[in-house]
């Protein structure tokens, strides 16, 4: 039998939803109209949150038993979300790669998967500097639509407070469809044919992708002629929301305190990370994380320390409470092998627990000749598998994935199995800020997933 260590979790010392206002907040906005700001962030305040805090509590310890090995972490979707982008049939695709890929990672890691999208909230965006120039007119950057408008012009650029409530509403309704489609059978395990996106029949991996849909349906119709009845529990899945909780007064806004529980949730997410640029110890962001209930994700990029991370592992996590944190390294296949070993030792040394997510995006951005901002899909496979190799040498354990993706048939990410070359993305560029990869690299990757995680340690049926 074994023992369950019931660890007391504190509420925050000295922590209130605005605390985070005494201390440096990066990537911050500068509204010109600061009444009108005042007046967005108090109706937002009173506005039904997105999510519920039981969600919030489920999502929570689906990632502790993600940690321990028992779940598979897949997050996904756009780079940064758009009002316009906010349609039935961009929803619903990129939901379908994400059940498709997750099918695909039960089926072949044989452990359930724990979904979670970036989107109903992915609006804001961190730059690396505050203004663009373009021949010789110099504007504000475009911080994402929870900001400004991206167009070049004078008046889409100044931050626009409205954008907030325009945000949270599409968000409401990212989350009323997804909630919809999943409750009304979309998600059914015997019909995954729901999920087949129309553009991708002659897809490389449509085949493979097909003939492992075929062992699934069998293996339900098997089941259920075994127990003689149909098994309700697959026709839904549990589908989690996340965003980069960068925007603190937007997020201020919709932290709040629940009937019986204790303590602050963050109700516009389940999963809200802290993203590489806002990670300072001392920084505004840490300090308003620390007082939340949720689930959270840091970002970790090449320049984190040991005693950094160390210092994020006590202010975020102090009672080592099981799910609390996803640490999503973001290093680069070309840096991965020099950094990872050290965050990972100084985590073992720490003696708390995380769950350990790959980001394979972020640290392989680069500019073609053609000025496309892209990423290759092999240093994205190069940056996975290693991973999981530098995980398993140091007897720790890779158990997610971050990524950026669409169900688009974009052209953002160069190779995959299509081989796409830098001239092929002005084919459909269509990306805001980050380039995704489109729904055949999605796949591939997933599929991929499989084949390194079976051949670093071969998988077993768990009892
Ligand atoms: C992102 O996830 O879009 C992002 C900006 O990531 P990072 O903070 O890791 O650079
Ligand atoms: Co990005």
């Amino acid at each position: 039998m074994t023992t369950k260590t019931v660890r007391t979790v504190q509420p925050a010392k000295d922590w209130k939803p605005e605390s985070w206002t005494d201390k440096p907040a990066a990537q911050q906005v500068r509204y010109p109209d600061s009444a009108a700001l005042s007046d967005s962030l108090l109706q937002l305040s009173k506005l039904p949150p997105l999510v519920t805090s039981w969600e919030v509590n489920a999502l929570k310890q689906d990632l502790a038993e993600a940690a321990a090995g028992h779940r598979f972490l897949l997050q996904g979707g756009d780079c940064a979300e758009t009002f316009a982008a906010c349609e039935p049939g961009i929803i619903s695709n990129r939901l379908k790669v994400l059940l498709q890929m997750s099918l695909v990672l039960v089926h072949g890691l044989k452990v359930p998967v724990v979904r979670v999208g970036r989107f109903a909230g992915q609006y804001a965006k961190p730059r690396s500097s505050d203004d663009e120039t373009r021949d010789g007119v110099t504007l504000p950057s475009y911080r994402g639509d929870l900001v400004n408008d991206i167009d070049f012009t004078e008046s889409s650029r100044v931050p626009d407070p409205r954008r907030l409530l325009k945000a949270h509403a599409r968000s409401a309704m990212t989350m009323n469809f997804v909630r919809g489609l999943i409750d009304g059978g979309f998600a059914d395990l015997h019909h995954p044919e729901y999920w087949d996106l129309s553009w991708a029949d002659q897809s490389p991996q449509a085949a493979q992708y097909q003939q492992l849909v075929g062992s699934v349906q069998e293996a339900i119709r098997f089941m259920e002629i075994l127990g003689n009845q149909r098994v309700g529990a697959l026709s839904r899945v549990d589908f989690y929301t996340s965003h980069e909780a960068l925007h603190l007064p937007y997020e201020q806004a919709q932290t709040r305190q629940v009937p019986r529980q204790w303590g602050w949730y963050n109700l516009s997410t389940h999963l809200p990370w802290i993203g590489k640029r806002t990670a300072e110890l001392d920084g505004a962001h840490v300090e308003y994380f620390r007082g939340l209930r949720n689930p959270i994700g840091i970002k970790v990029g090449p320049e984190m320390t040991p005693d950094w991370l160390n210092g994020l592992l006590d202010t975020l996590n102090p009672d080592d409470e099981p799910g609390r944190i996803t640490l999503i390294h973001r290093l680069g296949y070309d840096k991965i092998e020099q950094y990872l070993p050290a965050l990972i030792d100084t985590v073992q040394q720490s003696g708390k627990t995380v769950l350990w997510c790959c980001d394979p995006m972020h640290g392989n951005t680069e500019t073609t000749r053609f000025g496309h901002k892209t990423r290759q899909f092999d240093n994205i496979r190069k940056e996975v598998e290693l991973s999981f190799d530098i995980h398993g040498d140091h007897e720790s354990r890779l158990g997610g994935i971050h990524l950026e993706l669409t169900g688009e048939n974009v052209t953002e990410c160069t190779g995959g199995a299509r081989k796409l070359t830098d001239e092929d993305l002005k084919q459909a560029y269509l990306t805001t800020v980050d380039p995704r990869l489109n729904h055949e690299q999605a796949l591939e990757l997933a599929m991929l997933i499989v084949a390194k995680r079976q051949s670093v340690m071969p998988i077993e049926l768990s009892s």
